[in-house]
């Protein structure tokens, strides 16, 4: 996932990703509600619902504004970090968090999810939401998952992904390639954010590639669950 840029330029891909993500920081919320009909509370909502295994302590990698560590305070008793590298997307989140009155619940830090400043074996379960695709290193983001999740701990990691069923398949891809990324320019006002959003899914592992990646970093039980036509993928492991 390297060479998939947000921007045309010659910085890195993580410098790039930090920028975008803080240049569409305000508008985040409103086009991830309009864009995915609001399925997006529910694909959280889902996942969250298969950590099973009563959590302490939950690690939200690419937590952005904190919707997915906000889903897991309803469904879990835990105390839960969000780890992001943009500053302005949790800025955004803290506020939320202060609004829902969740400070004594979670916690957000800039950090990098291929440099996780934690200990091994930290975290009884793992959240991240849509964040994977962006890593300069799938494999190095899955590892660290790996290090700092406790041993029997739970992952559930939720990516856009491409739906196989006809008509599903064609109205979704005219969306997705025309549509999608039309009202992402003109909302966002950043004109590559919502390209890269396409060109990254299209350019994600398959399902079964992604389960291999998991199993050789090392984690049991993997497991793939199409949510809505397979729009979104739900992938679910322990440690
Ligand atoms: C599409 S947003 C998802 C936000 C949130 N998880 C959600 O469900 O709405 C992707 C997030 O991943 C973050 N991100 C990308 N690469 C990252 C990395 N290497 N380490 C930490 N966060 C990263 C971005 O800054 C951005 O906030």
């Amino acid at each position: 996932m390297k060479y998939i840029k947000p921007y045309n330029n010659t910085k890195e891909k993580k410098t790039q990703i930090i920028n975008m993500f803080n240049n569409i920081s305000e508008t985040y919320d409103l086009l991830n509600l309009m864009l995915s009909f609001r399925m997006d509370y529910i694909w959280r909502k889902k996942s969250i619902r298969h950590i099973k295994n009563n959590p302490q302590k939950i690690l939200d990698i690419a937590t952005g504004t904190a919707d997915f560590a906000i889903m897991a305070t309803k469904y879990t008793k835990a105390k839960i970090i969000g780890i992001d590298i943009s500053n302005k997307m949790l800025k955004i989140g803290n506020k939320k968090i202060k609004k829902y009155k969740l400070s004594n619940r979670i916690s957000l830090k800039l950090a990098d999810a291929e440099k996780l400043p934690f200990k091994s074996n930290s975290f009884q379960a793992i959240t991240s939401g849509f964040g994977v695709r962006n890593f300069e290193s799938i494999e190095t983001g899955l590892s660290e998952m790996y290090r700092v999740l406790d041993k029997e701990g739970v992952l559930v990691i939720l990516e856009p992904s491409k739906p196989s069923i006809f008509p599903i398949k064609q109205l979704y891809n005219i969306y997705f390639t025309y549509i999608l990324p039309l009202l992402g320019k003109i909302i966002s006002k950043d004109k590559n954010a919502y390209r890269y959003l396409t060109n990254s899914v299209n350019a994600f592992p398959t399902k079964k590639i992604f389960l291999n990646k998991l199993k050789e970093i090392g984690f049991n039980k993997c497991k793939h669950i199409p949510l809505t036509f397979g729009i979104v993928s739900l992938y679910i492991a322990e440690k």
